[in-house]
């Protein structure tokens, strides 16, 4: 069953994604990097790299404005990668340029990454995000239906980007388990519930402040001590085989539910 329809029914108007393999593709995805990641050059993906993902069975997609000359406006770059016999896409850099954000090209890209996927008989997605960006989260976990089972402190270590603002780059994975009933559902629906408690009344809050943007640039050192605590408390919850399925927004803050994994609704194959 395609589980795209509702989602592609309503593309941003004039943008259309397909797949990349020309080096001058590559060279407009780095160029959308700089633009969007900023930074030294000691953190950018070079243009090899995207040669080496596209040769090695990973993915690299552009989104292009078929109204203004055809230009890339955004690209998502995945690596192939196995966990035991399990093949899965790790999906390294989505971005889209500044101008064109907030039009639903993201989320073109995130489909379309998942019909290409399926095609080749891949049903799993995995990326990092950071745990204190909650749109993005939320997108990630409600919105697509993935589920976040790993937590990894300071993946990439510090970075020159000013989107990681200086910040350790503490990481939650999302795997996104592309057939199963909960992404089926978080698709068809557009979004998908928590099923937090679990059956049995297990549940778990982890917490950000919604402070939390504002201490980054007001006061770091507060910022890091909540994010140093937040970073604790998944690795406790997630060190005991639960998983984040869920996200409750506030105006104080906003909470991660988490359930033990073996009870997160539509995950069984
Ligand atoms: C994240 C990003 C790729 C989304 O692309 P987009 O075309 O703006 O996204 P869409 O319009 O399709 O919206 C999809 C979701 O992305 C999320 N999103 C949008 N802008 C975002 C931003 N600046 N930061 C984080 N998440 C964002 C939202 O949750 C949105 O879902 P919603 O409509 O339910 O709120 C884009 O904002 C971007 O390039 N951000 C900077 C780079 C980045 O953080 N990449 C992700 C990690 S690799």
């Amino acid at each position: 069953m395609s589980t795209a329809g509702k989602e592609t029914a309503m593309p941003a108007h004039g943008i259309e994604v397909r797949h990349c393999h020309a080096l001058a593709e590559f060279e407009r995805c780095m160029e959308l990097e700089r633009e969007v990641w900023g930074g030294t050059e000691r953190d950018q993906v070079p243009a090899t790299i995207f040669v080496v993902a596209d040769e090695t069975g990973g993915q690299v997609l552009g989104a292009y404005d078929r109204e203004h000359d055809g230009r890339m406006v955004g690209f998502t770059l995945a690596m192939a990668g196995m966990h035991g016999e399990q093949r899965y896409l790790h999906s390294h850099m989505t971005a889209v340029a500044p101008a064109y954000q907030n039009r639903g090209i993201g989320r073109m890209l995130k489909l379309f990454q998942r019909e290409d996927a399926l095609r080749r008989g891949i049903e799993l997605v995995e990326w990092t995000f950071d745990p204190l960006e909650i749109r993005n989260a939320y997108f990630n976990i409600v919105r697509l239906g993935a589920i976040v089972r790993r937590f990894k402190p300071n993946v990439y270590g510090i970075t020159s980007s000013p989107l990681h603002g200086g910040m350790p780059t503490d990481r939650l994975v999302a795997e996104w388990w592309l057939k199963s009933a909960r992404v089926v559902t978080a698709l068809e629906k557009g979004s998908v519930q928590a099923g937090w408690p679990s059956r049995s009344g297990l549940g778990e809050r982890i917490i950000v402040p919604r402070e939390m943007t504002a201490w980054k640039t007001s006061d770091p050192a507060k910022a890091a001590e909540a994010q140093r605590c937040i970073g604790e408390e998944f690795q406790r919850c997630l060190e005991r085989g639960w998983a984040v399925t869920g996200l409750e927004l506030s105006d104080t803050e906003d909470r991660y539910l988490l359930v033990p994994f073996g009870e997160v609704p539509g995950m069984k194959p």
